[in-house]
């Protein structure tokens, strides 16, 4: 089966699973693991931040992000297409007791006069607007990237309103590769950013939360608190590394990938699509003629996978398990695709 539910379904490679078994490790619990500990000094480093803090997941890093941010009874402005407001099990309003508003943007990208429209006032009846979060690439909103300038105007704004801008950046790798834009511009203009290994990265498990070192003592602490402390995860770590030095500069092809497999998408009269939105490894297309369910029946019947994601769009995501060939299978079945 060619897998394109996901960018989270790869597999370790050999050299990666090479570099597991020889991971050096100790109970990161109490500090003692030299490659978390690298791990977290390189991807700090990476991004500009002070310290980061290796979570098991995305969720983890952006819920901690927002815990720190926060009192309960704050609120927090994001695109109505966010993940952490669609696919995070409500946590934010359970684990920091917050409120979420979601405004709506551009395929998951906000400008900082949307967000402006957005900020309350502080009356004792209102809800407090503490934190900023935006998604860079946006999962919803098809792999859509911000623009430097974009984060800067919004980061501004932030600052004028004594706000905190916090990144979800699950996937600010392919952002980074899109957009030409190095990790620490981006560490520039927030205040914490969580980013995933376990993506388009390819680690099997992994992400961090980034940030000033007063925040990142917090975030460890409720890591702890949550559950998410973790003993001798340095083969996560060596995962993790080998990730980001082998597979960062590679998502290119992904991305490559997904603009050819849109374009064949964009050919038959079956689909809908704007091929050239296409920015990153994330392709959404809507079903013209027939059933979405029974589009994604006839895929699989051809051995391609894809998911729904919403009424009649499926998404189709391009990973390093994807290689020509199947990139060559995948198109020969949207080109002979008609509907029943
Ligand atoms: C944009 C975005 N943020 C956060 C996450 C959460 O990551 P995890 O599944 O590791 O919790 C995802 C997961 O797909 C995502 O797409």
């Amino acid at each position: 089966m060619i897998d394109l539910r996901s960018d989270t379904v790869t597999r370790p490679t050999q050299a990666m699973w090479d570099v597991m078994h020889n991971a050096p490790v100790g109970d990161d619990v109490f500090g003692e693991d030299p490659g978390l500990n690298a791990l977290e000094k390189t991807v700090a480093d990476m991004f500009g931040m002070e310290e980061g803090v290796f979570v098991p997941s995305g969720t983890m890093g952006n819920q901690l992000g927002l815990k720190v941010h926060t009192c309960p009874a704050d609120e927090v402005i994001l695109d109505e297409k966010a993940h952490i407001f669609h696919s995070e099990g409500a946590a934010p309003g359970l684990i920091s007791g917050i409120q979420l508003r979601p405004v709506r943007g551009e395929r998951g990208v906000l400008s900082a006069d949307t967000i402006a429209s957005a900020i309350r006032t502080r009356n004792d009846w209102d809800p407090h607007t503490r934190v900023v979060a935006l998604e860079n690439s946006s999962n919803l909103g098809g792999g859509t990237c911000y623009s430097l300038s974009g984060i800067r105007d919004i980061y501004q704004l932030t600052r004028k309103h004594g706000l905190a801008l916090h990144i979800d950046g699950a996937r600010i790798w392919n952002a980074c590769i899109a957009t030409d834009t190095r990790p620490e511009q981006y560490g520039e203009y927030c205040d914490t950013i969580s980013v995933c290994f376990s993506k388009g990265l390819g680690a099997p498990v992994g992400s961090m939360v980034l940030g000033s070192s007063k925040l990142m003592k917090q975030a460890r602490r409720y890591r702890k608190i949550l559950g998410g402390g973790m003993r001798q995860a340095g083969m996560l770590a060596a995962a993790a590394d080998h990730a980001v030095k082998h597979h960062f500069t590679g998502l290119k092809e992904d991305h490559d990938r997904a603009k050819t497999f849109a374009e064949a998408i964009d050919r038959n009269t079956a689909f809908r699509i704007q091929p050239d939105e296409v920015e990153t490894n994330i392709v959404l297309f809507g079903v013209q003629e027939g059933k979405m369910d029974e589009v994604l029946a006839w895929f699989s019947d051809h051995n391609i996978a894809m998911i729904p994601f919403g009424h009649d769009i499926i998404r189709a995501t391009f990973h390093y398990e994807v290689t020509d060939e199947n990139l060559e299978s995948v198109l020969r079945a949207v080109a002979t695709y008609t509907s029943p």
